[in-house]
């Protein structure tokens, strides 16, 4: 059948257009588009080639997998090749996969093995009688880049390996990735240099894993996670089941991702899915979606691969955190410490689970540095934490006429001088309270459900109260009568009431909720609990300095400045004082002496299988009794992992780590330890 000619030419610019950005993410490791945009181009493609035979080619990015490795590395061969993965978007395309398994394979039900889909680079490590001797990227996936040398500068890749029985040669197989939390400090030593900060952690992890000189990946910090064996030659590995190799390449000391897990059937996999897609904003690092591999090898075998794929293997993509869109305005925050903060006006676009509009620009530095224009379209990233954010301007799509962006000389809101002082990145509101966006910022702080908790107490409320000059500071709201309340716009006398009630109940609270309420800088929720741990009472944290404070676990100098700060200021005192008068009261700690911090704090635990007498809730509470903290899932910070019977991945994880392993009888003579200390 011919190809209508629109079809063809169509075709012809998506074939141009893919490889231009292959060519940008494979080799220049500079993507100008979002992975989600790259996809749509990629489906399209297929889409034509699948509905017109005569589309199809074999030289078309539809039929290969990757882009070719740059010059400067040696090249390697893979003996095996690396492949890629089917991708599904959604559960009908699950409930296929499935179904076609069992079809092929000849069987009724299914076990998966099925993890993270790490979205870093993917890289192959050989070892010969038990030493790397070669790491190479994947590169178009029968050949790679050779980057031995910077391969062993990750930490989490070991340089040998010993165990029973080890082939002659094993290579792994796995991905390279940042952490965000290394991702967020990278950047900000990058902004510090000024030095271009990278768009996101996979950017940062390929940028610094192809680095020429080694010296350089080492001083990044860079992770990596196997997700199989890609060849063995002699010894003993485990030949029947996928999930039965991790385990043995974690016994070898490979890290291996703590949520990996076997289930049962399409229902096994969607619940994984959605299991994984609560927990994703909590991993300490991106992924794009799960793996789903048949567990049993040799169905694995039977089922074989098509061109591009294994047909045993499917990746199940999340929303992409990732987005194009266009910025219709930049205006500007005046935020509860005076802080200016220019924010995007999106068109609204879904990313990362949630439709955005808003994007922060955080400082003028950070606008200027990116160049974003009204009128500009940016990739949106909305991963992790939950405050959307510009990535960059695909400033080949900028309009004609798009100015730059300049911060007012004057607070939007109060019309003071707005002040930048030297060597910060931030301008503020010189007015402090004078203004009322600090005030009101203040007040929706003072009142939100972490602090003081004053149900009903929202934007449009306080707006009216500061508008009316009824409300200045916090103490203010507990002189609030319910007539004045009755008298505000949409508020009826049975609303005035529960809002009076709940004024005063909030009286009623704790130190930590109070000091954190008061929305001193740099002065947190957890700071905010140590503070009142520490001291005890309102008086005492009142007669500190800022040595003193410096002497409460984790408080560093910054926060003892900030803190020393708020309280030197007559007026903050006044309020303190104030709010006391009111009737704001706690229960004081029960006679500790302000300088015993408690004998476990700052050790972090991690529970794992059954205790044989204390159940988790006990052993969690007697450790939290003593100051420590009970962890959900085991990192570097984990001090000690108390393991029980069946312990879970947890423990896997604490013996690649090398951390220190404690049954019930070790933990219970630590505890005894602690507590006569404290004695
Ligand atoms: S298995 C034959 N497992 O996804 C199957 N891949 O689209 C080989 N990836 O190049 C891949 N996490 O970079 C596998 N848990 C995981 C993965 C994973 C991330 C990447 C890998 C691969 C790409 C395939």
């Amino acid at each position: 059948m011919a190809v209508p000619p629109q079809a063809a030419a169509r075709a012809a610019f998506l074939r141009a257009e893919i490889e231009r950005h292959n060519y940008l993410y494979y080799v220049l490791d500079a993507p100008e588009i979002p992975d989600a945009e790259y996809d749509r181009l990629f489906r399209e493609l297929q889409d034509l080639e699948a509905g017109h035979l005569g589309l199809q080619r074999p030289d078309s990015p539809t039929a290969r997998v990757g882009g070719a490795p740059v010059a400067a590395f040696a090249t390697v061969q893979h003996a095996v090749p690396m492949l890629s993965l089917g991708n599904a978007f959604d559960d009908a395309d699950v409930r296929n996969f499935d179904r076609r398994v069992r079809e092929l394979g000849g069987v009724d039900e299914v076990d998966y093995a099925v993890e993270p889909k790490f979205d870093g680079l993917a890289v192959s490590l050989t070892y010969a009688r038990g030493q790397l001797v070669q790491g190479a990227t994947r590169g178009d996936g029968s050949s790679g880049e050779d980057v031995t040398a910077n391969l062993r500068t990750v930490r989490a890749v070991p340089l040998s390996i010993t165990g029973p029985a080890l082939p002659e040669v094993l290579e792994v197989r796995g991905e390279v990735l940042m952490l965000r939390r290394d991702f967020e400090r990278l950047n900000q030593d990058q902004a510090a240099r000024g030095d271009k900060p990278f768009a996101n952690p996979r950017n940062a992890a390929a940028g610094s894993l192809r680095q020429l000189d080694p010296r350089i990946t080492a001083s990044r910090k860079l992770s990596f996670f196997c997700y199989g064996v890609g060849r063995a030659e002699g010894g003993a590995v485990p030949a029947d089941r996928h999930g039965a190799q991790m385990a043995w390449l974690a016994l070898l000391r490979f890290p291996v991702s703590g949520e990996r897990d076997v289930v049962r059937g399409a229902d096994g996999l969607l619940d994984y899915y959605r299991r994984i897609g609560a927990r994703r904003a909590q991993l300490p690092f991106d992924i794009d979606g799960v793996v789903y591999k048949v567990d049993r090898l040799d169905l694995q075998a039977r089922l074989g691969y098509v061109s591009r794929a294994p047909r045993f293997a499917l990746a199940h993509k999340y929303p992409p955190e990732e987005e194009l869109t266009e910025v219709l305005d930049i205006q500007v925050q005046v935020g509860r410490t005076g802080a200016l903060t220019p924010v995007a006006r999106l068109k609204p676009v879904f990313v990362g689970g949630v439709t955005v509009t808003n994007a922060t620009l955080h400082n003028e530095d950070e606008v200027h540095r990116k160049d974003v224009r009204v009128g500009d379209t940016v990739v949106v990233r909305r991963a992790g934490d939950v405050i959307p954010e510009v990535v960059s301007v695909v400033t080949a799509r900028r309009p004609g006429g798009a100015v730059p962006f300049t911060l007012p000389a004057q607070c939007p809101v109060c019309g003071s001088a707005v002040v930048r002082p030297e060597g910060e990145a931030v301008s503020r509101c010189s007015a402090g309270l004078y203004c009322a966006a600090q005030r009101k910022q203040a007040l929706l702080h003072f009142a939100s459900r972490r602090a003081m908790d004053i149900e009903g107490l929202g934007e449009r409320l306080v707006d009216q109260l500061v508008d009316a000059h009824l409300v200045r500071s916090p103490a203010d709201l507990y002189r609030l009568d319910p007539a004045t309340l009755a008298a505000l716009d949409r508020m009826g006398d049975k609303s005035a009431a529960n809002l009076h009630q709940a004024i005063h109940h909030s009286r009623r609270t704790t130190l930590a909720r109070f000091l954190f309420a008061l929305g001193i800088r740099n002065v947190g929720e957890a700071t905010a609990r140590d503070l009142a741990a520490h001291f005890g009472s309102l008086e005492a944290v009142l007669d500190a300095d800022e040595q003193a404070f410096q002497a409460v676990p984790d408080v560093g100098p910054v926060v003892a400045r900030s803190l020393a700060q708020f309280l030197g200021e007559a007026h903050n005192r006044e309020v303190i004082q104030a709010l006391v008068a009111s009737g704001v009261h706690w229960e004081e700690h029960a006679g500790r002496a302000a300088a015993a911090p408690l004998p476990l704090a700052g050790t972090s635990f991690v529970l794992t299988g059954m205790l044989p007498t204390l159940s988790r809730e006990q052993a969690k509470a007697r450790i939290e009794a003593l100051g420590g903290k009970v962890a959900g899932s085991v990192s570097a910070r984990t001090r000690y992992v108390v393991a029980g019977a069946e312990p879970g991945s947890k423990y896997e994880k604490a013996v690649v780590l090398g951390l220190r392993i404690l049954d019930e009888t070790a933990l219970l003579e630590l505890l005894a330890q602690a507590g006569e200390g404290q004695r």
